[in-house]
């Protein structure tokens, strides 16, 4: 975890985009940086093959494509080194783009996890919202992740209000 913390404090380098790195890329081949990313030229693959680390149930690519086109927000995290660099965490919203946002398939690859990235990915993706003078932000989250979002300042069932479904075969 302090390993992370040094690594985001001391070189910043969680910039929001790859291409906005500074220097030259062969200059760093030694190190790892975590490096976020807004642009959307995802392949596709190994986002599913990101998903699937995490047990996730797998989507028609078709379909995932065109929710990432139409989302509104699209934060990817990556291990980046030298010019290497390997998808491991992703989240993304959608909005009206005025007042609400939900964020949608917040995920860290499984060999990540627990290292306090899956909260600076949460909080970049927040940042991000709030640049664009979004204030109600909301999600769904799985029962068992239901305290790492608590500790990001998420509240369950504000005054009350549940989030309700409605299903086809309802
Ligand atoms: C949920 C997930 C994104 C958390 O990522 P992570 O990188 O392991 O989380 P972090 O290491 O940043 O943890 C941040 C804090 O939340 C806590 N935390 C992490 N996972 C937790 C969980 N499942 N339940 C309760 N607390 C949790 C950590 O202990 C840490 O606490 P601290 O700030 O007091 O030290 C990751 O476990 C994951 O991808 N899970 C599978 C996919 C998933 O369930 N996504 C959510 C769908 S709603």
């Amino acid at each position: 975890m302090g390993f992370w913390k040094n690594l985001f404090s001391s070189s910043e380098s969680i910039t929001t985009s790859p291409k906005s790195m500074s220097g030259d890329p062969d200059a760093i081949s030694n190190e790892t940086r975590i490096v976020f990313s807004t642009e959307r030229d995802i392949d596709l693959y190994e986002l599913e093959e990101l998903c699937d680390a995490v047990g996730w149930a797998r989507r028609p690519l078709r379909k995932v494509r065109k929710a990432l086109q139409h989302s509104f927000l699209v934060v990817t995290m990556w291990e980046q080194r030298g010019v290497k660099r390997r998808l491991i965490g992703f989240s993304r919203a959608t909005s009206d783009r005025a007042f609400n946002a939900t964020i949608w398939d917040v995920v860290v690859h499984p060999q990540f996890q627990n290292r306090g990235l899956g909260k600076a990915l949460m909080k970049y993706t927040i940042k991000k919202l709030r640049s664009e003078d979004i204030s109600n932000i909301t999600l769904f989250a799985d029962p068992q992740v239901i305290d790492f979002y608590r500790r990001l300042g998420f509240t369950l069932d504000p005054e009350g209000i549940k989030g309700m479904f409605w299903y086809p075969d309802s």
